[in-house]
């Protein structure tokens, strides 16, 4: 017997943020995944099945090195709209929980289920039951629910019908031997963790005091985060107004507030109105740092979804000119300043050339610049499955050319930010000081890396902000 109502299950915050359209997107190697149409199953849409069923095929799509967001946006276009908010639960927990689900399917089977479907669905049913750290009270459906409805899927779908006894047989198993299964699962690191062995050891090599609580946050559903318009409300007066909705929220930072409850983009009071954003605390931290002042020529290098450029035009009336190379992602900046009722001059070009620029020199430049994205695993958990050990080297290699680029258009005393999302020193702090040798440049004051956390007062993903002055003539 379910527990709760299947469709219950609010969608997770990283959900509301896609939403916004101010989630980081993960820099990805080219990965040519197999996109598997979802196949419409002959069950009722706010069944746990049909819902297992279109998570299986997102996770399997994972599997074949597509992101999370594009093998869901896939299947969402699919499936019947009620279903949807459970299949992006299902299937982000599932990314949470994938290092031990693989290992004790790896238990239980003598070789890996097949179709690659197969053994995403047990992955999935499995992140339901085998939750350690959540706990058995706080999941959505009890153990027996999801071994039916697992075995329901299965027998729903052609290419996997023939396995429905094996489905039965491997997650019933499971709920006979937990005890004794867990326990020989967590021996092995990817298991205990949930995270490739090599991001294991290299986080360990790189925080030898701090690694395990970093893979711990990184583990955590992420909070609803909003930065406040202070053009438009103070921290205190928008508190009050959620207050008023009957939504708890806490202040963690200068114009960030988080949600006790994370929410849909369009239940957020004045979201639609530009009023709040949805952005992460830590990520917050980026315009303020750059010290705008009215007048001045800005440039927003890396710029889409254009999270960042909207907190710089909120701060100060500023000349903002915001360029990505991924010309499909610019209509996400200019709808995200439309909402808030800026404007920037968008431009989609890649920001290691010069091409696009008019020879005027800016007085600020933020480089947001492309990474593996592993300071933000909680918002992103496919990231860790997808990255490969070279990244981070491969794609400091491509910043550092960003970075000598944009330099030549600082003006003399002008301030460039460099952030990325990454916790890997090769992309982060070892850059920046490479950087600071080869350019001359003073650096000032600013966080350096910011280590993920998530307690009462502090709650931001892995950020790295270094800060530069050019020398004035
Ligand atoms: C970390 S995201 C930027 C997030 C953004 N600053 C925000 O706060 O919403 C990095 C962006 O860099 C863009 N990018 C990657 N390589 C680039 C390049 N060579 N030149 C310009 N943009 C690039 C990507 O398309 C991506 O949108």
């Amino acid at each position: 017997m379910q527990k709760r109502p299947v469709l219950s299950i609010k969608p997770a915050a990283a959900r509301s943020a896609a939403a916004a359209g101010k989630v980081k997107p993960a820099a990805h190697p080219a990965v040519k995944p197999v996109l598997q149409p979802f196949y419409k199953p002959d069950l009722k849409p706010d069944s746990l099945a049909y819902c297992l069923l279109a998570a299986a095929n997102a996770v399997s799509q994972v599997k074949a090195g597509a992101a999370l967001p594009q093998a869901l946006s896939k299947v969402q276009i699919a499936v019947a709209p009620q279903a949807r908010g459970a299949i992006q639960d299902l299937s982000y927990r599932a990314m949470r929980q994938l290092g031990r689900t693989q290992v004790l399917i790896g238990l239980m089977t003598s070789k890996a289920p097949e179709p690659a479907m197969l053994h995403a669905l047990l992955c999935c049913a499995l992140a339901l039951i085998a939750n350690v750290e959540e706990g058995e009270a706080a999941m959505p459906y009890d153990d027996f629910t999801v071994v039916d409805q697992a075995v329901s899927a299965a027998a729903a779908h052609p290419d996997l019908a023939h396995a429905k006894g094996m489905v039965n047989a491997v997650l019933r198993r499971f709920l006979r031997e937990r005890e004794a299964l867990l326990e020989t699962a967590m021996l092995q690191a990817e298991a205990k963790w949930n995270y490739p062995q090599w991001w294991i050891g290299a986080m360990q090599a790189a925080y030898p005091q701090q690694w395990q609580h970093i893979l711990a946050v990184g583990n955590a559903a992420p909070p609803l985060t909003l930065r406040v318009n202070c053009r438009r409300s103070s921290v205190a007066d928008y508190l009050a107004r959620l207050a008023a909705a009957g939504m708890a929220a806490t202040e963690i930072g200068p114009y960030a507030v988080r949600l006790a409850q994370p929410v849909a983009v369009n239940l957020i009071p004045g979201f639609d109105d530009g009023v709040v954003s949805v952005q992460d605390a830590g990520a917050q931290l980026a315009a303020p740092l750059l010290d705008v002042r009215d007048g001045m020529r800005v440039l927003d290098a890396c710029a889409a979804p254009g999270g960042k450029s909207g907190h710089l035009l909120e701060l100060a009336d500023i000349a903002l000119t915001a360029i990505d190379s991924d010309r499909k992602r610019l209509p996400r900046i200019a709808e995200n300043l439309e909402r808030l009722q800026l404007k920037a001059t968008l431009k989609a070009f890649d920001a290691q050339s010069k091409v696009w620029w008019d020879g005027q020199l800016f007085d600020r430049i933020l480089a947001d610049v492309p990474c593996t994205a592993s300071g933000i695993v909680r918002r992103h958990p496919d990231i860790r499955w997808l990255r490969r050990k070279g990244d981070a080297l491969q794609l400091a290699a491509v910043s550092a050319k960003i970075l000598d680029n944009l330099w030549q258009m600082l003006a003399p005393g002008g301030k460039l930010l460099f952030v990325t999302c990454s916790l890997w020193p090769q992309e982060s702090e070892a850059q920046a000081a490479a950087f600071a040798v080869r350019s001359g440049a003073q650096r000032l004051a600013a966080p350096g890396q910011l280590m993920p956390e998530s307690d009462a007062q502090h709650d931001h993903d892995g950020l790295f902000y270094a800060l530069f002055q050019k020398n004035a003539d």
